[in-house]
């Protein structure tokens, strides 16, 4: 099968097509259509992840397309149409082998494409704002990388979570028409967003700050937050991991609230398929309108990558496997 590998640590630049045998093991085997690129694939490539597995390996955490076998106790066989978790690598790549556990059958209005886009995103802002953020209806949600794969997810969750205003920040005007685009109420631009967010708010500020960026603007969130409100942590793209003085916590009486999904996953059994259930029941009924990713070939995928590390992306990234 064709596969995208990762043969050294050189980042997205040393990422290459190959030709490799199919895996083989138990578990669901999925004809892969669709696989989705997100900023930890970028990490991955220079070992600069967490997990850190050894070269060569195939990259790729999400993906969508038909099962061809699976074990005869899953909940899915030959045949569904599903999205599926490979936690973390194994998904750039015709064929994967994935536990039954961590597959999905996917509704049938939203395409491959979408579905290889959503779940490793939506799974993390759904768990963000209903059980960390504790997110009530009528509240306001500030996003930061709002163009990104996490922003443009939250920007579609929050407001079917009850939310009533998203205000998305943004490093161009380019990207400004993403969020837009993706559901955003209001649209600033990193640079002064402080000062932009205090006037849309009429002074108060906002309930809920999502944050996958981190980096230098991490106090202007804190003071951008309402009495009460929730910073979830989630990503330090920006780089650089922030320190909170707990004085301004106290004054304000707000939270900085760490939002790890992965390690809730991996400590709480069952929990990825209550998350899939609520998420699916929004996709199906069409409450929740599915990603519109930005869509790579296969062969592109040093490219798709790239555009996440560089910062070019335009909202989710996804890989086309197969037509
Ligand atoms: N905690 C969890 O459970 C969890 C789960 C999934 C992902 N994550 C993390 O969430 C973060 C976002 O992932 P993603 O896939 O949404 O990434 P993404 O699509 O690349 O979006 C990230 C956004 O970060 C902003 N950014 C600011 N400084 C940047 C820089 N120096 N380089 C690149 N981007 C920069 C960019 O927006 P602007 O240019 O508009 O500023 C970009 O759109 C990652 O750190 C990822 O590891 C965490």
């Amino acid at each position: 099968m064709r596969a995208i590998r990762v043969t050294r640590l050189d980042g997205p630049g040393a990422m290459e097509m190959a030709e490799i045998d199919e895996p083989v093991g138990d578990g669901v085997v999925v004809d892969v259509y669709a696989a989705g690129a997100a900023f930890p694939d970028a990490l991955l490539t220079r070992g600069r992840y967490q997990y850190r597995p050894e070269p060569p390996f195939v990259l790729g955490a999400e993906i969508a397309g038909v099962v061809r076998s699976a074990p005869e106790d899953a909940h899915v066989r030959a045949g569904d149409r599903v999205v599926g978790l490979t936690m973390l690598t194994g998904g750039m790549a015709e064929v994967a082998l994935l536990s039954p556990d961590r597959v999905f059958k996917l509704p049938d209005n939203v395409s491959f494409e979408a579905g290889a886009g959503l779940l490793f995103n939506d799974l993390t802002v759904y768990f963000a704002l209903s059980v960390r953020g504790r997110l009530q209806r009528g509240e306001t949600v500030l996003v930061h990388g709002a163009a990104g794969g996490i922003g443009t997810s939250a920007l579609r969750l929050a407001p079917v979570l009850g939310a009533s205003r998203t205000i998305a920040v943004v490093s161009t005007e380019e990207k400004a028409a993403i969020a837009t685009a993706a559901g955003a109420t209001d649209v600033v631009l990193a640079e002064g967003f402080k000062d932009a967010v205090k006037e849309l708010t009429g002074g108060r500020g906002v309930d809920v700050v999502v944050d996958p960026v981190g980096g230098d603007r991490f106090t202007d969130s804190l003071r951008s937050l309402a009495p009460a409100g929730r910073l979830l942590v989630i990503g330090f793209t920006g780089g650089e991991i922030p320190t909170v003085k707990v004085n301004r916590l106290l004054l304000n009486n707000i939270d900085v609230v760490g939002v790890g999904w992965g390690a809730w996953a991996g400590t709480h059994p069952g929990a990825l398929s209550e998350q899939w259930a609520a998420l699916e029941r929004l996709l199906s009924s069409g409450e929740l309108p599915p990603p519109e990713p930005v869509v790579y070939p296969l062969e592109r995928a040093g490219a798709a990558v790239a555009s996440l590390e560089n910062r070019t992306a335009k909202g989710k990234v996804v890989l086309r496997v197969r037509d």
